[in-house]
């Protein structure tokens, strides 16, 4: 299968390739490198020994976009091409919007012309707002606190319009939880520019020696410790998803707009997740507490079951090797792609 990946230099998108190349497909990543490096892909293919197509260019690119379908005869896409940070979304609206909304509906297009009607887009727990009920499932009630979030809701609710209007469209939404640690050659891991806004990559930064130390964005919150409670992820698990996402699109009897959580179903507090880090890297992470962040919520996990019905697929990793294996990425580039 031919395999159009948008995204595909980021960090999941280099994850998801390195998995879809052990699984002999053939891929077409296109990336305009706003957020990564073409050297992640290069490590992809020394470690897989297979190539990759890369084409850097940008989805607001309309012709430069089209060339590639007049180029290539596309089995599916996965969309993971987007700007994600929710901070600079709040700042910067118009660009949230114009990079990932309109971004996408130019991608639509032209899959449209070019009759490729199977996507797997790359969505978020963000899309469910302040959960009312934990853990949530796909039916959920979705609403948004920020750009960012609006812009991916939007985009799912262009998908299943899409999906209704035409039923040769298979889409799948992949709503991942919070996607962490690195393939475990420590070759390809995440890279984020400037601060960290997440928490697994600050503290990874901490241990590494390049940050004092990890604020803690408030303990008042009513979990377990006080501290805010994530569904973490590792991004291999995540891959894997988009695998089982692709082979279940070829079943014949699938099509609509299918939304899918892609989560463990485990909430880990912040302090747990020093304490296993302080495990896998023998380093001690200083910290301290601060207020709250705005805008965050005190709990998010997923209800998985709907994922293993549906696609058969399960996280299998633990903290633990999550923990390890972002260690090992650090440690080994504590630079990132610079190192
Ligand atoms: P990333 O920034 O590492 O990867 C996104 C890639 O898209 C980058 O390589 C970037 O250069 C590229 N890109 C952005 N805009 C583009 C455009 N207009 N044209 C072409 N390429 C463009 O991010 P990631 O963590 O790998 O996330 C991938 C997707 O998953 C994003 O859509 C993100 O919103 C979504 N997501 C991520 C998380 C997370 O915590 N990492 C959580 C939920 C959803
Ligand atoms: N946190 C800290 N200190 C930090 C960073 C984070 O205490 O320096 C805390 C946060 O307050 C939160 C937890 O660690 O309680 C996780 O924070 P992240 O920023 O890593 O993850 P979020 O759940 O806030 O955000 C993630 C994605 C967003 C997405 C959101 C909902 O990064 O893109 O999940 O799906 F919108």
């Amino acid at each position: 299968m031919n395999i159009l990946v948008t995204g595909g230099a980021g960090y999941i998108g280099s994850h998801t390739c390195l998995e879809m190349l052990n699984e002999n497909y053939k891929l077409v990543v296109y990336d305009n490198l706003s957020n990564s490096s073409l050297d992640a892909l290069k490590r992809v293919e020394k470690l897989t020994g297979k190539e990759v197509k890369f084409i850097e260019g940008d989805l607001l690119n309309v012709e430069k976009l089209e060339q590639v379908f007049q180029n290539e005869r596309f089995d599916a896409v996965i969309h993971f091409a987007g700007l994600k940070a929710v901070g600079e979304s709040v700042e910067k609206p118009l660009e949230y919007y114009d990079n990932n909304v309109v971004g996408t509906l130019n991608l639509l297009k032209i899959m449209q012309k070019y009759n490729v009607k199977k996507i797997v887009f790359s969505s978020s727990a963000t899309v469910y707002g302040v959960p009312e009920k934990l853990p949530l499932t796909e039916e959920s009630p979705r609403s948004t606190t920020n750009p960012y979030g609006t812009s991916k809701l939007v985009i799912e609710y262009i998908l299943e319009d899409l999906a209704k209007s035409d039923p040769e469209w298979k889409i799948i939404s992949l709503r991942y939880f919070n996607p962490v640690g690195a393939h475990k050659s420590g070759e390809i891991g995440e890279d984020p520019n400037g601060i960290p806004n997440n928490l697994l990559p600050f503290i990874s930064q901490v241990a590494v020696g390049l940050r004092d130390k990890l604020n803690i964005f408030g303990d008042d919150y009513s979990t377990k410790d006080g501290t805010g409670i994530r569904d973490y992820i590792h991004v291999v698990d995540l891959a894997k998803g988009h695998l089982a996402a692709l082979k279940c699109m070829t079943d014949a009897t699938e099509k609509g707009f299918i939304p899918i959580n892609l989560g463990t179903g485990n909430g880990y507090s912040i302090l747990e997740m020093i304490k296993a880090f302080e495990k896998a890297s023998g380093k001690t992470i200083p910290y301290e507490v601060v207020k709250r962040r705005e805008g965050d919520v005190a709990e998010c996990f997923a209800d998985t079951t709907y994922a293993y019905k549906k696609l058969g697929w399960k996280a299998k990793k633990s903290i633990e090797e999550m923990c390890a294996d972002a260690w090992k990425w650090q440690s080994t580039n504590p630079d990132g792609y610079r190192s």
